[in-house]
């Protein structure tokens, strides 16, 4: 799927590009509408500690380019793609190095989450490289039973937080299964991070999740400057033009490069809608 040209071309939807200089012009054409980005280099759970430690250079690379095309260096990672199946020692070394250079920069290293074996391994090495470097922060998938704990111990440690909702499938012994659930404990953790106000960021594309955020914090005077709202680049282009009109902070997630498939296939899985698009245009080619 990842070579061929038919799919190449239905990924670019969601994708911004095979190369850094592709992506560095998509986050220079949305800041031109006010938007910010995040850069994540697509990969994940990698087979080697070469293969590791070359995705820690790109990242390397990534951050220079950043800072040095004047945006800000602010990009988002996986820890699978860092070694994190191979030796956890090996991959705190590699994002450590990762985030001592986004300190330097004044920059910042988002650490993603990812399926529900990695959480306390992601959440004890951030933990860890925030201690010694501040410039990285994590993210809480608001399905996960355990995430209102988790949360505390974030804020208890000054550690910035991404509020998603969660994008891997998990079982009912950790997660959370009807959507009622998940919703109410998104917004349950989204009023304790802005509470917290440790400018959390606050990413979805459910405009009710958006609504009751935007309700909150006018409840509790908490001004549009602290926190801010997420968004995958590709997707609700509609509502974030409509966000930034009426000005909120918007940062959107921007993916790029060549290993693009586990990526495109969990954004097919979160909406039917998406796989009929697919069908249709194989269809069509
Ligand atoms: P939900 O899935 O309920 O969708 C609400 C509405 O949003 C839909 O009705 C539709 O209109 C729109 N929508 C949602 N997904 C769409 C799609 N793929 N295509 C088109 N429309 C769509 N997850 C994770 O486990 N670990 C992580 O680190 C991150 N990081 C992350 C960063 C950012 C910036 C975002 C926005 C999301 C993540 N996620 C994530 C993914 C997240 O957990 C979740 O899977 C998706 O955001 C979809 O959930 P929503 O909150 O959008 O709501």
């Amino acid at each position: 799927m990842e070579t061929s040209p038919v799919a190449r071309g239905l990924s670019s939807r969601f994708v911004a590009g095979s190369s850094l200089d592709e992506a560095l012009a998509a986050c220079v054409r949305i800041r031109g509408e006010g938007i910010s980005a995040t850069l994540d280099y697509l990969g994940e759970n990698v087979h080697t500690l070469d293969e590791a430690r070359a995705c820690r250079d790109m990242y390397v690379r990534m951050l220079d380019a950043l800072h040095g095309a004047g945006i800000e260096p602010n990009v988002s990672l996986k820890l699978t793609q860092f070694g994190l199946d191979l030796s956890t020692g090996a991959c705190e070394e590699n994002v450590a190095m990762l985030v001592e250079r986004a300190a330097s920069l004044n920059g910042f290293v988002r650490i993603d989450m990812e399926a529900s074996q990695y959480t306390d391994r992601t959440l004890s090495i951030v933990t860890r490289l925030h201690e010694r470097f501040g410039a990285c922060g994590t993210v809480i998938q608001s399905y996960l039973l355990r995430s209102a704990a988790d949360v505390e111990m974030l804020i208890e440690r000054g550690i910035r937080v991404r509020l998603c909702k969660g994008a891997y499938l998990e079982p009912p012994t950790v997660a959370f299964s009807a959507k009622s659930e998940v919703d109410r404990s998104y917004l349950h953790l989204a009023g304790r991070l802005l509470e917290a106000g440790l400018y959390p960021a606050i990413a979805t594309h459910d405009e009710q999740m958006i609504e009751g955020v935007k309700r909150f914090a006018s409840n509790h005077g908490i001004g549009k400057e602290r926190f801010e709202l997420q968004m995958l680049y590709g997707i609700r282009r509609d509502l974030q033009r409509q966000l930034v009109a009426e000005g909120y902070r918007l940062r959107l997630y921007v993916p790029f490069g060549e290993a693009w498939y586990p990526y495109f296939m969990r954004r097919l899985a979160e909406r039917p809608a998406n796989v009929l698009f697919l069908a249709r245009n194989l269809m069509r080619s």
